[in-house]
């Protein structure tokens, strides 16, 4: 019998990515000439760890891409480590760089597209040593270590990603002060806000530059990721709403829309900066990566120091909240699909989503409340192309290191064999993937009741 009108499958265009994402530090193991590496020697992680042997994937990546092949994944991203291809200033390790083309030639016998993230936050010790972003000589750097990599895996890469959400290290490395430098200098925060913006506008040249085609015979395609989160004023109603609204704009605009407004305008936007033009900026993004975790909701009074410090965030009565304490609230990404969208007129990426969810039963309702609010975007206009999902192994979480667990396979840093299990979010994935759609069936196996009624669940719209 085919199924009632009510639970027609949720079909997602042909071609659509499906696949998992992860960064070389939180994965790989041993990024010992990095800046990241020094900190934790420090103890500083929250539950104690260190990013340690993390889970060998340097090693193991053939295991880890077979396992996402059996999971019906056509699609990987990952990262390179700058501080592995360049450990010390001037002196390229080749042999990183053909591990890394090995790693990329397993992924694609294995089935899967790839996007490559050029910088994931962690900068070889050697430059955070002399400034960082901050360094006169970083850009110059930069440029090299970016066209090195590109013509030595460009023929292997179908998407690049410049940058993973440059805001992150501007606020938690400058403004907030919980990741290194661990600085808390406004001024600083505007430097390297522009440097990121220099920084991302030099790779995006380098791109096409350096790579005659992309593996499906295209132009290749370029573009960063950013942390969006849909910000709102965390009351409903009245006169507070009011008073938050312009709370949750300057939010919303230091967050991401800076950025955003800087790579389309070609000038760096306030309140980072006062409009300095950046030579290839403007409009240097063939798509754009969406991250997307959470709602933030605007609290005027003590919550709202604890948003812009990222923990403790306020949160309105009623919401489910991850082990992170990020609120869970799947419209979000359709408003965030929506406004980027409007805003760039590109293709999109969900670059990441995901939760931290020890049990796995948050997370497999997460995942289908998320998927069905993707499929609503599109439905809508949105011209979304893949999922990759935040991640396929737990994995080192940096400031929170090992406890907060965000896979769909489990891995346990204390098993001697590292083994990877898959959990049940692992399976609805694949059913996901395999069938190319989001069906009833599938979700009332992996997580009942996700979607009731059918498929977005009251208040979720
Ligand atoms: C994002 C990061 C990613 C991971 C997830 C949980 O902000 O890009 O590395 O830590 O959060």
């Amino acid at each position: 019998m085919s199924p009632a009108p009510a639970f027609r499958p949720l079909r997602f265009p042909d071609g659509f990515w499906w696949g998992t994402a992860s960064a070389g530090h939180q994965v790989e193991g041993d990024n010992v000439h990095s800046n990241w590496w020094k900190w934790e020697q420090l103890g500083l992680v929250n539950d104690g760890s260190r990013s340690g042997r993390a889970c060998d994937y340097w090693n193991r990546f053939g295991e880890d891409h077979a396992l996402l092949r059996a999971l019906g994944m056509n699609a990987i991203r990952l990262g390179v480590e700058w501080a592995r291809l360049e450990p010390a200033e001037g002196k390229p390790d080749s042999a990183a760089l053909d591990h890394y083309r090995a790693m990329l030639e397993d992924a694609r016998r294995n089935g899967l597209r790839v996007c490559l993230t050029l910088h994931h936050w962690v900068l070889p010790a050697w430059l955070a040593d002399q400034g960082g972003w901050e360094a006169p000589q970083a850009l110059s750097a930069w440029e090299r270590f970016v066209e090195r990599v590109v013509r030595a895996l460009g023929d292997l890469v179908d998407l690049w990603v410049t940058l993973n959400e440059p805001m992150v290290p501007v606020i938690a490395g400058y403004l907030a002060g919980y990741h290194p430098p661990c600085r808390r200098a406004p001024l600083a925060a505007g430097r390297v806000f522009e440097r990121l913006l220099e920084a991302h506008a030099i790779a995006y040249r380098a791109v096409p530059a350096g790579v005659p085609r992309a593996p499906d015979g295209g132009a290749p395609m370029a573009g960063f990721a950013g942390a969006y989160q849909h910000v709102e004023p965390y009351h409903e109603s009245g006169l507070l709403r009011l008073l938050e609204a312009p709370l949750a704009r300057l939010l919303a605009r230091g967050s991401f829309g800076a950025w955003d407004q800087s790579v389309l305008r070609g000038r760096v936007a306030p309140p980072f900066g006062f409009g300095r033009t950046i030579p290839g900026l403007a409009g240097s993004t063939d798509f754009v990566g969406v991250n997307y975790y959470m709602r933030i909701s605007a609290h005027l009074g003590p919550g709202t120091l604890s948003n812009v410090k990222g923990q403790g965030y306020a949160c309105p009565p009623g919401i489910e909240q991850t082990e992170m304490g990020w609120q869970i609230y799947p419209p979000g990404l359709f408003h965030v699909l929506d406004s980027v969208h409007r805003s760039f007129r590109k293709p999109i990426w969900i670059t990441e989503n995901g939760c931290a969810d020890t049990g796995d039963d948050v997370r497999r309702r997460y995942l289908a409340m998320h998927l069905a609010q993707i499929h609503r975007a599109i439905a809508t206009g949105c011209d979304v192309r893949g999922f990759l999902h935040w991640t396929l192994t737990d994995n080192f979480e940096w400031r929170e290191g090992f406890e907060k667990k965000f896979g769909i396979v489990a891995l346990d840093p204390a098993d001697p064999e590292l083994r990877r299990t898959p959990k049940q979010s692992a399976f609805l994935l694949r059913d996901v993937a395999r069938a190319n759609a989001l069906d009833a069936d599938a979700v009332a196996r992996h997580a009942p009741g996700a979607l009731a009624p059918w498929p977005l669940a009251p208040g979720f719209r």
